[in-house]
């Protein structure tokens, strides 16, 4: 009963929607149609020897300017990145129940070191394989929840903070090249990432009205990260991932492929 309660209350306080498609709302970019580039934007040539190099010294000169925004790549200021409201359904390991969360801002991703690039292009099919990593990251914001944290019932709502220490990411990305108006474009067929995280500290108030039991109950969470993470990682991952090959395709569907990587 206090089950059907409280997630009666999720519902009719918060409005939050349970709908699968209003999982996650971030801020709408406009693509604008790029039909040349700034001068300062790293080009690569698909006939270099060297290409992986030149993709990877690309990208790191691109990162420390997330910061700004790269108004001439249609891209918005990403640190701190924005996340309007997320939600997500857990119901493995330690952790079950629903999690919102709301304002979140995660500061870090414009200190993204790329440590290795490779590109592969066969025909009309390209692959890209990044292997990169943030030193360090914070994500900061509001949550409600409605779970059970290994046996423990917990409806809290209040600020969190979480700092992620290293994190590796592992992305690969599937295209296919077409052309349109004279110049060839890529459409993705595939984006995945899987970050790896070497150590993570939470912080959440308002987990219980005590904050002598709150502070019990971090402890345990920071205690169990690996568990909690390894459980929240695949339903996360799920919500993000199509979200992700969604806004790729719509960047480049307004960038031409081949200003990035040039065909001499
Ligand atoms: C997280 O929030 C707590 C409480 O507001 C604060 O003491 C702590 O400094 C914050 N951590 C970071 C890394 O901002």
């Amino acid at each position: 009963m206090s089950r059907i309660l409280s997630a009666f209350f999720l519902v009719a306080c918060c409005g939050l929607s349970f709908a699968a498609d209003d999982d996650i709302v971030i801020p709408n970019i406009e693509f604008k149609p790029i039909k040349e580039l700034a001068a300062d934007i790293p080009t690569c040539s698909q006939n270099d020897n060297n290409i992986n190099e030149c993709i990877k010294q690309g990208f790191q000169k691109l990162t420390p300017r997330l910061k700004e925004g790269i108004s001439d790549l249609n891209i918005p200021s990403m640190d701190p990145f924005q996340l309007g409201k997320s939600s997500y359904n857990y119901n493995s390991g330690i952790l079950q129940g629903r999690i919102a969360m709301r304002d979140v801002q995660i500061h870090g991703l414009s200190e993204a070191i790329v440590d290795k690039a490779d590109y592969r292009q066969k025909d009309k099919r390209v692959r890209l394989d990044l292997l990169s990593h943030v030193p360090q990251m914070l994500a900061e914001g509001n949550y409600k929840a409605d779970i059970k944290l290994n046996d423990m019932k917990l409806t809290p709502k209040g600020t969190f903070n979480i700092t992620l220490t290293d994190v590796r990411l592992k992305t690969r990305a599937l295209g296919e090249l077409y052309e349109r108006d004279g110049h060839t474009y890529v459409r993705l067929t595939k984006l995945e990432t899987e970050p790896i995280v070497g150590n993570l500290r939470i912080y959440a108030n308002g987990l219980v009205p005590d904050p002598v039991l709150n502070d019990v109950i971090l402890d345990f969470i920071n205690q169990y990260w690996r568990e909690l993470y390894k459980a929240m990682l695949p339903e996360t991952m799920a919500i993000w991932a199509p979200l992700m090959l969604k806004v790729a395709n719509d960047f480049f569907a307004a960038l031409p492929f081949d200003l990035i990587v040039t065909k001499n």
